[in-house]
């Protein structure tokens, strides 16, 4: 009987590292709400779709900029936007926003 309870508390142990790992990756994260999102926070100064009026500044980057630049990948933009540049507002973003607007300039590379 222990070993039973141990082997299903293994099971059970990896199950939960295999989700956690998922849920952070790129595949559940969702690019259109990040587009939404980008649409409604940040178009207001960065370029960040082909479809979006115009941006404010020409000297900002735009979203295809930064989706080129390979500083910029899902780590390093949930770091900064955790804590935005001062020049930025502090949008009080959480994780999975973070995440989808990640997933959304990933998806803007060639
Ligand atoms: C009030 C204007 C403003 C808003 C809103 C804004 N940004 Fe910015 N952002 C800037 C400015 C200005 C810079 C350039 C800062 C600098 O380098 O001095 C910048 C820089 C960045 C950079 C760094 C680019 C680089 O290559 O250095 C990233 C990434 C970024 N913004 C993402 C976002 C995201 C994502 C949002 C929306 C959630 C957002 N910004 C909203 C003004 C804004």
């Amino acid at each position: 009987m222990p070993v039973r309870i141990m082997t299903n508390f293994m099971v059970a142990a990896v199950a939960a590292v295999v989700a956690g790992g998922f849920a952070q990756g790129p595949a559940h994260a969702d690019p259109n709400a990040g587009k939404t999102i980008a649409l409604q926070w940040c178009a207001s100064c960065h370029l960040v779709s082909d479809d979006q009026p115009v941006a404010d500044s020409a000297s900002v980057p735009s979203f295809l900029d930064i989706s080129k630049d390979a500083d910029w990948n899902e780590a390093s933009l949930a770091t900064f936007l955790a804590n935005p540049h001062p020049k930025m507002p502090d949008m009080n973003l959480t994780t999975r926003e973070i995440a989808n607007i990640a997933e959304y300039i990933d998806s803007l590379a060639p």
